[in-house]
């Protein structure tokens, strides 16, 4: 088991260089089967990502990296079920539904693993699915998804879900005649996926928008992309500054990715400043309390809402966070009022009472998100705190424990 030591209190300066974005990465390596040889730059390392090459690779594509460069060869793709073995390393292995009902039309996949965050249900995928023509039959969590003919359809969203957005996107660009997809999600890595395809020759309108116009076009050449940086890492870093930075610089940001928790963080009087690609953040005393909500994007997203929480462990008076996203993504809360926060939990809100001293601790990470959030709590905590179960934040953040003693903060990881 890998787990994470901090010791908490200092200060971090220096530079931390975001990495490729994991949500967007997820997307593009399933996508790339979409044509025979494609090229994706800035992709981050970290578990999900090989998972994602181990599917390909047993699908019988050929993955070669460089650097952060891999290049997917798919000639010699063949359409084998994808079992549990696969398909629960990571919740992304659903995209493999969209990639391989555009390249065989047929797929065989058992259900997603991913964080446990909440139901997570599949239904709106599978809706769409069906308007583009797709039979569906499931038996013990495995689904097989077979058309004689994809067919472009006029798809409403009941909700605007990245996944399913992702999903019909990816089948409809090889559907015969016109999909329009109603209500799509609108979050950057959709609208770097779209670029990825259309470098294709795909014919995809409406990017950054949330109707997707799609021309299906049966022959697709050779494509390549560069994944965008990650809003949500970058964003946890931009937290860790403003706990206890001084001049923390974080690079290689899209501040127009950020703006809901930039306003936020002004509203509070935080001491960040924003420049083109980067941010400065620094230890901000007399923090305003706030009260946010988890919304669809540009809202303020849902992954950077644990994250936030240990921010508002340090600011004096009540704030309020309401999670409307999911409804189990609070899995972090038992183990910081262990460390002394004071959170209580009223349906889907939490009520944090900050300027607790916090005390390190042995925590257990249940999540991604929950990981981070644990991560930055305690480096403002008193004395270590041990993090276990680190396999949930090494599977999206790229080189964390690195990145954070590059700029002086204490922490290793460990193998026990
Ligand atoms: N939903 C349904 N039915 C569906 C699909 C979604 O009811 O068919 C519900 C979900 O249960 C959830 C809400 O809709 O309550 C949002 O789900 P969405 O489909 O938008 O999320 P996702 O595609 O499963 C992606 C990211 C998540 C991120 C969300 C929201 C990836 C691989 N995952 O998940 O990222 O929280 O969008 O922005 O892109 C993370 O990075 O920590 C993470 C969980």
């Amino acid at each position: 088991m890998k787990q994470i030591k901090v010791v908490g209190k200092q200060i971090l300066s220096g530079e931390i260089e975001i990495s490729g974005a994991k949500n967007s990465a997820v997307a593009l390596l399933p996508a790339a089967i979409l044509t025979t040889e494609a090229v994706i730059d800035n992709v981050p390392n970290i578990s999900d990502i090989r998972a994602l090459e181990d599917i390909l690779n047993y699908l019988g594509a050929d993955v070669y990296k460089e650097g952060s460069k891999l290049t997917i060869n798919s000639q010699k793709l063949k359409n084998k079920p994808i079992t549990e073995e696969f398909s629960s390393l990571l919740r992304a292995s659903y995209y493999f539904m969209g990639a391989m009902l555009a390249r065989f039309k047929e797929v065989t996949i058992s259900l997603p693993g991913g964080c446990q965050i909440g139901d997570r249900p599949i239904d709106i995928h599978l809706n769409g699915f069906k308007k583009l023509g797709v039979k569906i039959k499931e038996e013990n969590n495995t689904y097989v998804l077979k058309a004689d003919k994809l067919i472009g359809a006029d798809i409403t969203l009941p909700f605007p879900s990245v996944g399913a957005t992702i999903n019909i996107l990816l089948a409809s660009v090889k559907a015969v005649g016109k999909t329009i997809i109603r209500n799509a999600a609108k979050e950057p890595e959709i609208g770097n996926l779209i670029d990825f395809l259309n470098s294709m020759g795909a014919k995809i309108k409406g990017k950054d928008t949330d109707v997707l116009e799609i021309e299906g076009s049966l022959l697709l050449n050779e494509g390549n992309i560069s994944v965008i940086s990650d809003r949500i890492e970058a964003g946890t870093y931009i937290l860790a500054g403003v706990m206890t930075g001084k001049n923390l610089k974080i690079k290689n940001v899209n501040p127009n990715h950020l703006t809901s928790l930039i306003n936020i963080l002004k509203e509070m009087d935080a001491d960040i400043k924003v420049y083109d690609n980067y941010i400065m953040a620094s230890k901000s005393e007399n923090l305003k309390p706030v009260s946010v909500k988890t919304e669809v994007y540009p809202g303020f997203p849902t992954d950077l809402q644990q994250p936030f929480t240990s921010l508002l462990l340090i600011v004096n008076g009540t704030s309020y966070i309401k999670e409307t996203i999911y409804e189990n993504r609070f899995q972090n809360i038992a183990y910081l009022k262990e460390m002394g926060a004071d959170i209580e939990i009223v349906n889907d809100t939490l009520i944090i009472k900050g300027a607790r001293e916090l005390i390190g601790k042995e925590v257990v990470t249940s999540d991604l998100r929950a990981g981070a959030a644990l991560i930055l709590a305690a480096l403002v905590a008193k004395g270590t705190t041990t993090i276990k179960e680190v396999k949930y934040v090494l599977r999206g953040y790229e080189n964390i424990v690195s990145k954070l003693s590059a700029v002086h903060a204490k922490i290793v990881l460990e193998d026990v």
